[in-house]
């Protein structure tokens, strides 16, 4: 079963072609980073007008590149929630449109759930149930896959996500955006001790993350510093932050799986291409006997492959839309009908 898969939740306009939920035949990324980069941050409705722009020729590419016309694909697969609302609503609209041209089956995909599938792409052996972390730009959620359409949330953000926290600190001390990578490159082979940035504990959700006190906390050391004439050490301050978020992340990951008595864990979601993120968690896995699963970056950002990854499953679960679907901004990944 071919699915075409259709992504456009943030500032990527991404489309692919996967069959029977596991092989990638073609995947178009185009990413709007340079757009928004002048900005320091996703503009939403630089981000809606530019998906709308790209979005036709990005399908045709994916179309294209799988060597499939639209009538030898089985379903449409749409990122339909959660996300910039006007930048959702270009891949809705654009979905359904192609859904009634071609009397394809329209399938709904929840955000979280095609980060969490793009592991079915890198890793054909992985099947529910296991532990899953997907943390991005948007969400820093645990959760539980039941089975490959039934998710139930253990732990979630309070406030920001892990990204936004990346984001933000990058900016501070002057590394650009996205954050996430830059802050990452900086921190390679920097001892991250020196500073001991904190990490938030909750008596009663000891899975749930707060990542706003650590941004905060960073901010503030650099302005200290800045205050008393001192120069701030970058590298060393992004070191430190990066392994402050690493270790919640990790940290409250494992407890959860050795909690809930699950064996495997598998990342998703652009902070899931963090290196000390990664090697923390090998390091940990490893000790505790679980079976840790890391796609490769390229499949931890945004991306089309794992929509309609997603999209099969859902598919083949009976699960499909009409043409009153319409695009949500917020929707928790362990609601039913999500
Ligand atoms: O999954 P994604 O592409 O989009 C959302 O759904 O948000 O994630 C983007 C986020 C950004 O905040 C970016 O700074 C972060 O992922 N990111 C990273 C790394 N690469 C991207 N964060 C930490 N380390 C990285 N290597
Ligand atoms: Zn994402």
């Amino acid at each position: 079963m071919k699915v075409l898969g259709i992504e456009t939740s943030c500032d990527e306009t991404a489309a692919a072609v996967v069959e029977d939920g596991r092989r990638i035949l073609s995947d178009v990324v185009f990413s709007q980073i340079k757009t928004h980069k002048k900005y320091g941050g996703v503009v939403p409705e630089i981000a809606s007008r530019a998906h709308i722009e790209k979005i036709g020729a990005t399908v045709a590419s994916a179309l294209e590149k799988a060597g499939v016309s639209i009538g030898e694909v089985d379903a449409i697969a749409v990122t339909h929630a959660p996300g910039l609302i006007g930048a959702l609503l270009v891949g809705v609209n654009f979905a359904k449109a192609l859904s009634f041209a071609s009397g394809k089956t329209l399938v709904p995909v929840h955000h979280i759930k095609g980060h969490v599938a793009a592991n079915y792409l890198a890793f054909p052996e992985l099947t529910p149930p296991f532990l899953s972390l997907v943390a991005s730009g948007g969400h820093s959620e645990i959760v539980g896959v039941e089975d490959y359409t039934t998710f139930q949330t253990l732990g979630r953000t309070r406030d920001d996500a892990a990204g936004e926290a990346f984001d933000k600190v990058s900016r501070v001390l002057g590394l650009g955006y996205p954050g996430g990578a830059a802050i990452d490159a900086v921190s390679e082979g920097v001892d991250p001790s020196a500073i001991r940035f904190p990490v938030v504990e909750f008596q009663d959700a000891p899975y749930d993350f707060s990542f706003s006190g650590v941004k905060t906390a960073v901010v503030n050391y650099i302005h200290n510093a800045r205050q008393k004439g001192e120069t701030v050490d970058a590298p060393r301050v992004a070191a430190s932050f990066q392994d402050a978020v690493a270790r919640a992340l990790s940290g409250k990951l494992i407890r959860c799986a050795c909690d809930k008595g699950l064996k495997k864990i598998a990342l998703g979601g652009g902070v899931a291409a963090n290196t000390c993120l990664r090697s923390m968690l090998k390091k940990m896995c490893e000790e505790k006997n679980l079976s840790l699963f890391l796609p490769p970056p390229a499949l931890c950002g945004d991306n089309g492959a794992m929509i309609a990854a997603q999209g099969y499953y859902e598919a083949v679960s009976g699960h499909s839309a009409g043409l009153s679907l319409n695009a949500k901004a917020v929707l928790p990944v362990g609601f039913a009908g999500s």
